[in-house]
């Protein structure tokens, strides 16, 4: 069966374990997804949420939104996806959605500042991106202070921003892990300056 029907299969059975352990090497893997954590990973994800005390995540430039449906179904933290590309998110060959998605300008809007601005317990998460000055936008607004980067380490891919040292002095490296021995890397940043409960 074809990757994304057999994704969606297995979405439909909210099998999310199934999803990451049997595609996440598969080649047409990116169909869908840049990465698929293991389930160690989105118990790192999960620690890192309740030590910082994040009841809630946005993901920018979130595609397909299916590591977000992920990250909720293994952590119980619901994610808010945001995307730019409006027109092909919503024509007929596109891939499926996981996620409701929140379409946004290039420029952006009010409806998306509000959802940066929802509450300072909101997590900030980039997978993949690729859009530097759009990210610095983004980070403008936000008024929480924990930030997530999921990307590729020295593997020979490029995103911007790469996930280590390619921030703003304003934000400290707080805890990271490597997803499997893939060279993918997730990485949370937090706010310097700012009070974060650690417990
Ligand atoms: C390489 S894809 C990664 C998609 C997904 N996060 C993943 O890991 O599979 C980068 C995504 O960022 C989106 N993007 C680029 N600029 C954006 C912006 N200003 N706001 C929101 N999304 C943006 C693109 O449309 C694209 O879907």
């Amino acid at each position: 069966m074809d990757i994304v029907a057999a994704i969606t299969d297995l979405y439909k059975d909210s099998n999310w374990k199934e999803i990451v352990h049997r595609y996440h090497d598969h080649p047409e893997r990116n169909k869908l997804l840049w990465v698929y954590p293991s389930e160690n990973d989105f118990s790192f994800v999960k620690k890192c949420l309740q030590e910082l005390q994040c009841d809630r995540i946005v993901s920018i430039g979130c595609g397909t939104g299916l590591l977000e449906w992920m990250i909720t179904e293994a952590t119980g933290v619901p994610v808010s996806g945001v995307e730019v590309d409006k027109v092909w998110w919503h024509c007929k060959y596109a891939p499926p959605s996981f996620i409701p998605l929140h379409v946004t300008p290039e420029e952006i809007d009010k409806d998306t500042i509000s959802l940066l601005q929802k509450n300072k317990k909101t997590a900030l998460l980039f997978c993949y991106f690729n859009n530097r000055e759009a990210f610095n936008d983004y980070l403008k607004y936000y008024i929480g202070s924990v930030l997530i980067i999921i990307g590729p380490h020295q593997k020979g891919i490029h995103t911007d921003p790469q996930p280590f040292n390619d921030v703003s002095d304003d934000w400290a490296l707080y805890k990271s892990q490597e997803i499997r021995s893939s060279g993918d890397f997730i990485v949370v940043y937090t706010k310097v300056n700012v009070e974060t409960h650690s417990i």
